[in-house]
């Protein structure tokens, strides 16, 4: 195929390129991947407002994110193994990110250190997901040199403290090349990638979150919350942000589609912590509903992934630049200067869904 012009074509190269296992890992969800298909099927439920002769030459998609200006609000998901997408993996990843002016969160299960990934983008900003390992003294070494390599916030996910049941992924042979990063290190030593999610430790709890936010020096982010309870809990325990996430539909099928939790959560802590919200994001329409449903920012994961499997470090960037384009030409249409603008105004449920 030529070189991908739209978000649809990216996708289809990336699956093109990509070895065939791999693919199965990336695009998978759990059990019958209801709620992957359903996390997409929701931005379907909503219509955006259109307004007309507002008298604006240009609109503006920066915003900040957790205090940092960023030109996008499309934050890069934290997204395991990214050189199984393509040899640029998550140093390509971070410099895409930079050159769009959108934050990027590592995982835990980087084929690049922390140090490699600060280098490739200096001027980047940076955040670090963790796992907690059952030796939790391997997290927080992890998290001790994300700081000192200048990652500005943890972001915790604590939709895994078991791994979904993922057929797909039960089918695949995992094979390695690369293992950089200590907890990789650690988690290959102890088996396959599908066997070292099971190094997570399964018994967190909330006095983990507030003793891991008062003992680090950047704000801590909770990852993977669905219920108004929880986000409150998040702030309660030391949180300054949560992300509104399933786990792009990989860990609890049947779970809600992320867009129906979002609204209850904006109510019940947006006035106190920055509300994040992934899953499901494939066009710069679906950004501009999450963020007029009240979330600060979101997180895109399979979406940039897919640019990297097509044509790594410039691939990323399209798809990173698309994403932000269609944001800005939705915004124009709809009246708004910036994405700060938009609020429930500027949306309405379908009334055919
Ligand atoms: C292949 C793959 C690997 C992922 N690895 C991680 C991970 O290591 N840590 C994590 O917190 N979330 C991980 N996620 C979840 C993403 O961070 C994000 O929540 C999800 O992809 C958002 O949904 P989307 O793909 O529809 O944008 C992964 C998702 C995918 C698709």
């Amino acid at each position: 195929m030529e070189t991908p012009l739209t978000l649809t074509d990216v996708e289809a190269v990336a699956l093109e390129n990509i070895d065939p296992d791999w693919a199965e890992y990336f695009r998978g969800g759990s059990g019958r991947e209801q709620t992957l298909a359903e996390n997409t099927v929701a931005f379907a439920r909503w219509r955006l407002r259109q307004r007309v002769l507002r008298g604006m030459e240009t609109t503006s998609t920066e915003t900040t994110v957790l205090g940092h200006p960023v030109r996008s609000p499309v934050v890069v998901a934290p997204v395991a193994y990214q050189r199984l997408a393509h040899e640029d993996g998550e140093v390509g990843m971070a410099r895409a990110a930079a050159a769009v002016g959108s934050a990027l969160c590592l995982s835990t299960y980087s084929n690049a250190s922390v140090a490699e990934v600060a280098a490739a983008a200096p001027d980047g900003v940076r955040f670090l997901q963790v796992y907690v390992f059952s030796d939790h003294g391997i997290t927080d070494d992890l998290i001790a040199q994300a700081v000192d390599a200048g990652f500005s916030a943890v972001f915790l996910t604590v939709d895994l403290p078991v791994v979904g049941i993922r057929d797909r992924e039960r089918r695949i042979h995992w094979r390695f090349s690369d293992d950089s990063l200590p907890s990789v290190r650690y988690a290959h030593d102890h088996g396959s990638a599908g066997e070292s999610l099971q190094l997570i430790d399964p018994a967190l709890d909330w006095a983990y979150l507030e003793r891991l936010a008062s003992s680090v020096s950047v704000p801590v982010v909770v990852k993977g919350v669905l219920e108004p309870a929880d986000a409150v809990l998040a702030a309660e325990h030391g949180a300054a942000g949560v992300v509104v996430s399933n786990h792009g539909g990989r860990q609890l099928d049947g779970a809600m589609p992320t867009l129906e939790a979002l609204p209850a959560i904006v109510e019940a802590v947006g006035d106190r912590l920055d509300v994040l919200f992934d899953s499901g994001i494939r066009r710069g329409t679906d950004v501009a509903i999450a963020l007029a449903l009240g979330a600060d920012a979101v997180l895109a994961g399979r979406q940039p992934l897919w640019g990297l499997a097509a044509r790594g470090e410039d691939g990323a960037r399209q798809v990173l630049e698309l994403l932000r384009e269609e944001l800005a030409v939705a915004l124009h249409l709809m009246g708004c200067r910036s994405v700060d603008e938009l609020t429930l105004e500027h949306v309405a449920r379908a009334v055919r869904p």
